[in-house]
């Protein structure tokens, strides 16, 4: 029992993978069946405050100055238990959880929410974790999480083990790190509900054809990826990127009934990239479970590129984000 109030608040940055993560070896752990690859932005951040409350029958949530929806409830409370497990301890939690990423992209928040609740929880929780330990912890919230507890380039490790215990991120240095930008492109109107990756990627597991074939893409371009930010190269980070992405949503497009996320100006979107680049520009495009383009480019061409993604019909809304850091506490003790 923590015997008084005890609160925290961190913050992390969401980050893009530029070799997905989709698919899984074990569902209620999440772990991953393959490894993965990010870049942390600084531009999409969410910061938390957890508070370890005696006098609370219940775990809140609160998200962007909203009471939480019962199952982004229930999902909260049962990572919170894992921290309850992990620290001894039965006291229930209010979470405060506000994201300041650009105004309604419908960006996917999932992962920059579950670091930055592993960091406040656990030091709300008095439970000292490490980088790796923390990182865990937060993939059992959300896959994609356990790479936003670093900054930069981000590997994840598929592991081996059953318990997860080897299935963590952990940061990769590159001198592309300082020159990379990733301009995102808003793809709106009356884009029907999308699958939720958890969901979709269990389905295409199960039904898509080209799953075997996804899976025995990724070990390679892993290390392709790797070789390209070991040696600086961003045209060959960026060829790897786009086509891991299309390799990825084709497994997804193959699954029965298909999983498909793109829009038409997704695609018109992704028409201006390859247009960019025959013009000479650094732009190579990635999507994920939603309609949306991030374009991969330089700090050079980064302000050309989001002009030309501006004028692509159907994007509403445009912006640029540099690498951003790993998670921390911004604050500590009683509220
Ligand atoms: O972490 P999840 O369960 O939201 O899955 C993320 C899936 C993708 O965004 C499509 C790919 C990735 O690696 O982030």
């Amino acid at each position: 029992m923590v015997p008084a109030v005890s609160t925290t608040t961190a913050r992390a940055c969401a980050n893009i993978a530029l070799v997905k993560y989709w698919g899984k070896r074990d569902a209620r752990l999440n772990l991953p069946a393959a490894g993965s690859l990010s870049l942390t932005l600084d531009a999409l951040v969410t910061t938390t405050q957890v508070t370890f409350d005696p006098a609370l029958a219940d775990d809140e949530l609160v998200l962007d100055g909203a009471p939480a929806r019962p199952g982004e409830l229930a999902r909260t409370r049962a990572f919170l238990d894992l921290v309850r497990a992990a620290a001894a301890i039965t006291t229930r939690a209010r979470v405060v959880s506000k994201n300041e990423f650009p105004t309604a992209s419908g960006l996917a928040s999932s992962a920059s929410g579950y670091a930055a609740l592993a960091v406040a929880a656990a030091g709300a929780a008095g439970i000292a974790l490490g980088p790796r330990a923390l990182s865990i912890l937060a993939r059992q919230g959300s896959g994609s999480a356990a790479r936003s507890l670093f900054g930069g380039f981000v590997r994840m490790h598929a592991g081996r083990a059953d318990d997860g215990s080897d299935a963590f991120a952990e940061p990769l240095g590159s001198p592309l790190t300082t020159r990379v930008r990733m301009v995102i492109a808003v793809v709106g109107g009356g884009a029907p509900k999308t699958h939720g990756s958890r969901d979709a990627m269990e389905h295409t597991a199960a039904t898509s054809p080209l799953y075997r074939a996804w899976l025995e893409l990724v070990p390679r371009d892993l290390a392709a990826a790797e070789a390209a930010l070991a040696a600086g190269d961003l045209a060959q980070l960026g060829a790897i990127t786009e086509g891991n992405a299309l390799a990825m949503h084709a497994s997804a497009l193959a699954a029965r009934p298909a999983v498909v996320y793109w829009q038409p100006a997704t695609l018109a979107a992704l028409a201006e990239v390859r247009a960019l680049r025959a013009g000479g520009h650094v732009a190579w495009a990635t999507m994920d479970a939603g309609p949306h383009v991030k374009v991969l480019t330089t700090a050079d061409d980064a302000t050309g590129v989001a002009a030309a993604m501006r004028k692509v019909p159907g994007v509403t809304e445009v912006s640029i984000s540099a690498a951003g850091g790993p998670a921390t506490i911004v604050a500590a003790g009683a509220p």
